[in-house]
């Protein structure tokens, strides 16, 4: 790739405009901005030069670069399609005839399997949606990682779904993005300038221009406190952490109770019906329940679905099964209004889809966890189950 690249460059630059090769020659910046609106001193101005100079970014006309312009999707589109043709050293060809500009770079991109749908092409793209596109632009052999990023570690991916938040951490890890702040947030939904795109295709086709760094993920604090697991003060009960025999709070927590009550109140005002069909149950209970289901399907199943004694989330007083046990429920108005609405009265859907190796557990769109406002909030924010938010795992010891 580097050779293409550099053979790419030095055709490209020897056909350069003249003001670069009569400037401070060709290893110094011009003594001149190359668009009225971009300073030499600027902090993306040798990354500007690169880009521009490898064919890579224009300006918006001769003499403007809009360098705080935010890039759209049709740019981002172009720059991914360019990038691509950078890398296999060949030259894009426009074809003049095709409805708007960047038709052409839509349809290379979605043959080269870059992109799969379409975006709206005209609106700032997010920077989710931008490094959707350019994870995919080069061969995952070029973005191959650097850094070690621990799944998890970026603290705002939440909401976002399983292929961008990948997409996402192959950039950070491929050095290409570093997010924003100490802790290296991607601040997902906002948009990205023209300039800060600019350092971005660096990196994408300069591997050695990449940034090295470390992200470590969020330390937490275990206690046991008569025999009941706290991870950062947080009641946890799964199949690494059991709860003794004797904790019987006997019911819902006083507060788990409230914000039920007011789920169903707030559910009821928009005219559907969320009700508990199963709330505490006793160590004793679960046992029981548990060997019908394990004499029903063998151990092994039911390990999938049902907790043993002492691991049920239900023995303590902070979890509710909602209106049915049937995995159609997700689709129900009650279910849908379920997942988009638990957080906001403390809950979070406990066991989602497509984590039974990490909660140890089958989806379960009707079990619902109290957590509180506040941290249910922001557990369902970062798009983890509990056990990666807490950075626990769930696995009998036997
Ligand atoms: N169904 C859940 C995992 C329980 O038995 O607690
Ligand atoms: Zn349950």
């Amino acid at each position: 790739m580097k050779r293409c690249v550099t053979l790419f460059l030095t055709v490209i630059l020897s056909l350069a405009a003249v003001p670069f090769a009569s400037a401070d020659g060709p290893d110094g910046p011009p003594s001149f901005p190359i668009f009225d609106d971009t300073p030499t001193d600027a902090w993306y101005y040798a990354d500007l030069l690169y880009a521009y100079h490898s064919g890579l970014i224009n300006g918006k006309s001769e003499t403007r670069f809009a360098p705080d312009d935010p890039l759209t999707y049709a740019e981002a589109v172009k720059l991914a399609a360019c990038m691509r043709q950078l890398y296999d050293g060949v030259s894009f060809t426009s074809r003049k005839d095709a409805g708007v500009w960047y038709e052409p770079y839509v349809n290379y991109c979605k043959a080269y399997g870059i992109i799969a749908a379409d975006y709206p092409w005209n609106q700032s793209a997010t920077r989710a949606g931008y490094m959707e596109i350019f994870a995919a632009a080069l061969p995952d052999e070029d973005l191959a990682p650097i850094n070690e990023i621990p799944d998890g570690a970026i603290p705002d991916l939440g909401g976002l779904s399983a292929s961008t938040v990948s997409a996402i951490c192959k950039l950070y890890r491929a050095g290409i993005v570093q997010g924003t702040g100490d802790d290296h947030a991607c601040a997902p939904y906002s948009s990205i300038r023209r300039c800060e795109v600019t350092a971005i295709l660096s990196r994408m086709m300069e591997p050695e221009k990449r940034i090295r760094f470390t992200m470590t993920a969020p330390e937490h604090r275990i206690e046991t406190i008569g025999g009941v697991t706290y991870v950062d003060g947080i009641l946890i009960a799964n199949k690494t952490y059991s709860l003794p025999a004797d904790y019987a709070p006997g019911g819902l927590t006083a507060e788990c109770q409230a914000a039920l009550d007011a789920l169903s109140a707030g559910a009821a005002a928009d005219g559907l019906s969320i009700y508990p069909i199963s709330t505490y149950r006793s160590y004793d209970y679960q046992a029981g329940l548990y060997e019908r289901y394990a004499a029903r399907d063998g151990y092994a199943e039911a390990d999938r679905y049902s907790a043993r004694p002492g691991h049920s989330e239900h023995q303590t007083g902070l979890a509710v099964d909602v209106n049915s046990l049937d995995y159609d429920f997700a689709y129900t108005p009650e279910g849908i209004w379920l997942a988009a609405h638990c957080a906001e009265y403390g809950f979070i859907l406990r066991y989602p889809e497509g984590k039974e190796a990490v909660t140890g557990y089958r989806y379960e769109p009707w079990h619902i966890r109290y957590l509180g406002t506040e941290t249910a909030q922001k557990v369902k924010d970062s798009g983890l189950t509990l056990e990666e938010y807490l950075g626990i795992t769930s696995v009998y010891a036997d």
